[in-house]
């Protein structure tokens, strides 16, 4: 269970839509009060089907906001300064219908407006039958708000109000006071505060001629994942990113490139930087004088493609100077005798450390979601279980932020 003392004094705007769970929202609005957190509720036009403003305003001991038109609740509260005078937005209930306006960037009532307008963080507790919960709608509007950053608690699996049985049931108030509090938990923990780093991550293009490239297999999830991981523990975050289907991570400041000369470029330019993680898989040729004319089949056999070496990025960042990062971490993606060859990687490069995983055929690892690591340091290598790509990014990032909060205990 979270550590409750760190929600004293924090503000919760709290959206109430119209889902039979909308009762728990009162227990809930009970439950955050009394760990003195000050919480100021907007109810959809449903919401109020299910609770009465009544009630809701009773138990915030504040105005109830519900009218995007109200002539009132406009002049004394307008609903920018609503969505931002709140250091959380909490949906409880977050109905199939809200979270469907949400993806969608509607703005067509006073909650979705907020939601819409805020620039804070937002937890939704979905709540509805089974059915909705797992039609693919739901699912895929889901996915793609926790892609951009919404956080979730829930829903659990449980005998619903329609008597039907599984996935669906809002979480209990209890469970939503914890994740808001592991939310603002996590929110302090910014180890990295103050630190600049760069990412590469995904796959580069290189031009055969200009509609043909030579492409590689990597999503790019696992330097996407590691992105996010250091601008969660408060690192700015330049990511660099090749050609992927992923949406750019929340938090970070992302370049978009094709080549690995425009990759390098774009690292250069976000130099200096205190750390460096070069996760992209980087073609290491490219075709020598790629034209701006397509190849012809013009009868006479198949073009004879020169290649030609590309820039080491890695090498390159890793390079001592003024402007090398302090840690430098590169990938080292093998098909066999992993550790033998990253640790040789290592030594070449001249980085710091190097993340070596087994890509053979059949590990899944390329454009999977999980990843077998092990960790390559100058004094010794660590191998992690096979966890989740965003896990193994979580872990990544919290070494990155032991490393440097150990070195400025030694200065
Ligand atoms: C009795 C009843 C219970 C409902 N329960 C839910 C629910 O638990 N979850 C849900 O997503 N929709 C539920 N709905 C449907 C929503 O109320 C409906 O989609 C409404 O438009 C939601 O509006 P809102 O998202 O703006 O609050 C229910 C409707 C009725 C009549």
């Amino acid at each position: 269970m979270a550590d409750h003392a760190i929600l004293a004094g924090k503000r919760v705007l709290l959206v109430i839509a119209g889902g039979i769970a909308a009762y728990k929202s009162l227990e809930l609005i009970r439950r955050l009060r009394e760990r003195g957190v000050t919480v100021r509720a907007v109810l959809t036009e449903a919401g109020a089907r299910f609770v009465t403003p009544l009630s809701v305003q009773a138990l915030t001991e504040d105005t109830v906001y519900r009218d995007l038109w109200s002539l009132t609740d406009e002049s004394e509260m307008g609903h920018i300064r609503l969505s931002r005078e709140a250091d959380l937005l909490v949906v409880a209930p977050a109905t199939a219908n809200l979270l469907a306006r949400m993806a969608a960037g509607m703005a067509d009532d006073l909650a979705a407006t907020v939601l819409l307008a805020t620039d804070k963080p937002v937890l939704v507790a979905p709540a509805m039958n089974v059915r909705m919960w797992q039609h693919a709608a739901t699912q895929a509007n889901m996915t793609l708000l926790e892609s951009r950053g919404v956080l979730r608690v829930g829903p659990n699996d449980g005998v619903m109000a329609c008597n039907e049985f599984g996935p669906g049931r809002m979480a209990e108030p209890m469970e939503i006071v914890d994740a808001i509090a592991g939310f603002f938990a996590e929110a302090a923990h910014r180890p990295l505060a103050g630190r600049r780093a760069i990412v590469t991550s995904g796959p580069t293009h290189e031009p055969i001629d200009p509609v043909r490239y030579i492409a590689n297999r990597s999503s790019g999830r696992q330097g996407h994942a590691i992105a996010a991981a250091l601008a969660k523990l408060g690192a700015a975050v330049t990511l660099v990113s090749g050609p992927t289907r992923l949406p750019d991570p929340a938090g970070c400041r992302v370049t978009h490139i094709e080549t690995a000369r425009e990759m390098l470029a774009a690292c250069e330019a976000a130099l200096p930087a205190d750390i460096a993680v070069c996760a992209a898989a980087v073609a290491d040729w490219r075709v020598d004088g790629a034209g701006d004319r397509k190849l012809k089949k013009d009868g006479g056999g198949p073009p004879a493609l020169a290649l030609t070496e590309n820039p080491d990025i890695l090498a390159t960042l890793s390079r001592p100077g003024e402007r090398r990062p302090a840690l430098v971490v590169g990938f080292a993606a093998e098909t066999g005798d992993v550790l033998a060859y990253a640790t040789a990687k290592r030594a070449r490069k001249g980085c710091d450390w190097i993340v070596a995983n087994d890509v053979s055929p059949g590990t899944g690892t390329f454009g999977g979601s999980d990843n077998t690591v092990h960790l390559i340091r100058a004094d010794g290598m660590e191998s992690w279980p096979t966890m989740a790509k965003d896990a193994v990014a979580a872990r990544l990032a919290e070494a990155v932020a032991e490393h440097f909060t150990k070195d400025f205990k030694a200065k």
